[in-house]
């Protein structure tokens, strides 16, 4: 057990990280749980805090593209990937390198890179030797933090230290992609559009079959759940099925005849997707401490950020829940 506290001292989170203890950290995405990648005790020190299984590999956390070439190959697409996109919330799924150990990358040849667009944690991971291996920092399937106060909600007492970087300007874990025989592979929808990724190749980029798709915690069936059923569709044919329980709503920028404008959770009025995006996650742990008897959740256009949006909503879903 530790006293968890949160604070902006860059230097205890680098005194505890050399510890391999582990700290959470402020990303533009969502708030990482971040230990020294290299340290097979900090890396379990992870999986432990967080209670997620071994066999979900982990993302690691570098301060600049220069670094990536010490722990994976780059190949042609990806290199000119990195330039276009990192630092950001861009993951890129790359050959690994000896030095990065079994245990982050679930025995997988493979390894996940990000370099994250967050000046605190620019700073961190500048001062650091090693790399940082970091899930996102919630319990395993509950919804990803993107405050320092969501982190705290759900490891209190299981970390010693929160960085705390304020609110996550993205909102969304990072887009998830692996280059394939010339072709750009989308492992998971996230807070890089893929129309711009198809921008710079100058094609569509592939979704990710279920059998050439790595098992990514992500993709597992229950993830990024509240604790209320949430149930996502045509808002209008859902609400009869729910007469007589108490219903919040989530909606893009729409307001609902027939409910009570309090119960209803409009992310964009103005129709930004990446504005709703950043609402989601904040939005689904409030309406899950409110104790509706469900959550309503609209489909969202499936553009841009919408992909996203739309694939954390699904995996919410009571019906994906066993
Ligand atoms: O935005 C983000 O990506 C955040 C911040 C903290 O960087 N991190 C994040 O980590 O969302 P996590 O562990 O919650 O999700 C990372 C996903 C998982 O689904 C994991 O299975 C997949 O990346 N992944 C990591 N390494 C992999 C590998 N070697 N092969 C296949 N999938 C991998
Ligand atoms: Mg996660």
């Amino acid at each position: 057990m530790f006293t968890t506290v949160t604070g902006t001292a860059i230097d205890k989170a680098i005194a505890l990280l050399n510890a391999n203890e582990v700290v959470a950290i402020p990303t533009e995405t969502v708030y990482g749980l971040a230990g020294n990648a290299l340290n097979n005790d900090a890396v379990v020190k992870i999986f432990e805090a967080k209670n997620r299984p071994f066999f979900n590999p982990l993302i690691l956390h570098l301060a600049s593209i220069e670094q990536i070439e010490e722990y994976a190959f780059l190949d042609d697409i990806s290199s000119k990937l990195a330039t276009h996109f990192m630092p950001g919330p861009f993951t890129l799924l790359l050959n690994k390198k000896d030095n990065v150990p079994d245990l982050v990358t679930a025995g997988s040849n493979k390894v996940a890179i990000r370099i994250p667009n967050h000046p605190l944690t620019h700073q961190l991971l500048s001062q650091l030797h090693y790399p940082l291996a970091a899930p996102s920092a919630n319990p395993f399937g509950y919804v990803s933090p993107v405050s320092a106060a969501h982190v705290l909600q759900g490891l209190q007492g299981k970390i010693p230290y929160i960085l705390d970087g304020g609110n996550c300007t993205v909102g969304l874990e990072s887009t998830i992609v692996e280059v394939e025989n010339g072709e750009v592979i989308l492992h998971r929808a996230g807070g890089l559009a893929i129309e711009d990724i198809e921008q710079v190749i100058e094609k569509k980029v592939v979704m990710a079959t279920h059998q050439s798709k790595p098992q990514t915690s992500g993709q597992l069936k229950s993830h990024y759940a509240t604790t209320t059923d949430l149930l996502q569709g045509n808002i209008e044919e859902l609400i009869p099925l729910y007469q007589g329980k108490s219903i919040a709503i989530i909606s893009f920028k729409k307001e609902y005849d027939g409910i009570d404008k309090q119960h209803q959770y409009i992310l964009s009025p103005s129709g930004n997707l990446n504005q709703a995006a950043q609402n989601l996650f904040a939005t689904m742990r409030i309406l899950d401490a409110m104790h509706y008897d469900v959550i309503l959740a609209e489909v969202f256009p499936p553009k841009g950020l919408g992909l996203a949006i739309n694939d954390r909503l699904k995996r919410a879903q009571v019906s994906e829940k066993d």
